[in-house]
């Protein structure tokens, strides 16, 4: 639903049906009212306030510190702007591991106070209570597996998760398990092609890769990464569809340089 209480062009049942027809899902975050109403016009199909905003939006080295009112913030500047595209947030560390009361505390806040349409939870077995009670209340959910950043401290690297035989097969269980449940799309994030091809095969619901290679449902990047605002991050994954931060220096440069050398403003951009 939006602000003005209609329901968006994307549901989440859509997205089932478009998996149904081949189409492709198209997903991108955004944390800021501007940015998703450009996201949002261009036809992004999901836009995902996604906890990497402790990243790009507030500079943390991690995803860990973003607490539930700070997600809450950058959630409700975008819903404000979206129309069209299905709005999912995530629950940040900490609000939805070990207590499914706390999970659904966490995501019935969420719900209210963003009118988001659905959360995203990050891991599979050992969050299965919480993703259950979730769903209880209504709320859609929308599962995360693979390199799960917000485990990070026990992976101790950002490399391709599940190329080991186990890995890969609890990768694949722990995808049965949310489908079971009823999560209505799983975010596989850095695992190799052939396991998210597999796992996408088996799947009535969508898969929506990032590092996960072409066999999924959808893809989805951090827009920062993909507009190239940031130009320290180059994983080979990640495709660069603009150099904003070039841009971006040269206008900001141009601007320092004619107010140092008293052309801006001129007489025309005075009253
Ligand atoms: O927080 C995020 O941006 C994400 C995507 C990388 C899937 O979870």
């Amino acid at each position: 639903m939006s602000v003005a209480g209609k329901v968006r062009a994307v549901t989440t049942l859509r997205l089932t049906e478009m998996k149904q027809r081949g189409e492709k899902i198209a997903m991108l975050t955004s944390y800021d009212y501007s940015m998703a109403k450009i996201v949002d016009a261009a036809g992004v199909d999901v836009i995902l306030v996604g906890d990497s905003a402790a990243n790009v939006m507030a500079g943390y080295e991690t995803t860990l510190p973003i607490t539930l009112d700070m997600m809450i913030y950058h959630a409700r500047s975008v819903v404000r702007a979206v129309s069209r595209a299905l709005v999912v947030v995530d629950l940040p560390f900490g609000t939805y591991q070990g207590n499914s009361k706390v999970a659904l505390e966490s995501a019935i806040r969420i719900m209210k106070e963003t009118e988001a349409d659905a959360v995203k939870i990050e891991g599979g077995e050992e969050i299965l209570e919480s993703v259950n009670r979730i769903l209880s209340a209504g709320i859609p959910v929308m599962g995360h597996l693979g390199l799960t950043p917000q485990s990070i401290h026990k992976f101790g690297t950002y490399n391709v998760r599940a190329k080991e035989e186990a890995e890969a097969e609890k990768l694949v269980r722990d995808a049965r398990l949310l489908e079971a449940a009823g999560c209505f799309g799983i975010v596989l994030e850095k695992i190799p092609a052939a396991l998210a091809e597999r796992v996408s095969k088996e799947l009535k619901v969508p898969t929506i890769g990032i590092g996960a290679g072409g066999g999924v449902d959808g893809q989805v990047l951090v827009i920062h990464d993909m507009l190239g605002i940031s130009n320290d991050f180059s994983p080979r994954f990640l495709r660069r569809y603009a150099d904003l931060h070039g841009v971006m220096s040269e206008a900001v440069g141009n601007y320092v340089s004619d107010v140092k050398s008293c052309d801006f403003p001129n007489e025309k951009e005075q009253y």
